[in-house]
């Protein structure tokens, strides 16, 4: 399989429980590699232009309420299959949906403050990427 790089965000739920570094261990544990990493707080601007995609979902204003409502750590995440590997680890985007062992499933409080983002292709990837770092700040 492919080296590929994603990006992964811990969301507000868990920079809050202190619990990043928890999430961090999952993640390379899994075999994925950290090779940026950035703590940030983000705008409405942020957040909306982020999620985007989903501006007509009826989540979408809590949503970008939530990932404004505190710190949040960005990271570039680099192994083979790092993409399907980092959804695999986070879990079902529902806590109450995901597998035993997954982030969301030790962490996530509930659907919205699931504790974690990962892209979901490796073109989704590749943008968000670079929406979030410059290639200077990533050190593979
Ligand atoms: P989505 O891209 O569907 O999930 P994932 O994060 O697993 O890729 O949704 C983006 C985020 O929107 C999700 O992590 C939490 C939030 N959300 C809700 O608050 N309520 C919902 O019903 C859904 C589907 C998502």
């Amino acid at each position: 399989m492919a080296i590929e790089r994603t990006l992964s965000i811990i969301k507000p739920d868990a920079t809050a429980r202190n619990i990043t570094g928890k999430i961090i261990d999952k993640l390379e544990s899994a075999g994925l590699r950290v090779v940026a990493q950035k703590r940030a707080k983000w705008s409405q601007a942020d957040a909306e232009a982020f999620y985007a995609v989903h501006k007509e979902r009826p989540f979408f204003n809590d949503l970008v309420a939530f990932m404004t409502s505190g710190p949040i750590v960005l990271q570039v995440l680099e192994g083979e299959g790092a993409v399907a590997k980092n959804r695999e680890v986070m879990g079902a985007t529902n806590p109450a949906d995901a597998a035993d062992g997954t982030i969301r499933k030790d962490f996530a409080e509930n659907i919205e403050r699931n504790s974690v983002h990962g892209s979901d292709s490796v073109e989704n990837a590749a943008n968000e990427i670079a929406q979030c770092f410059k290639a200077e700040e990533i050190v593979g």
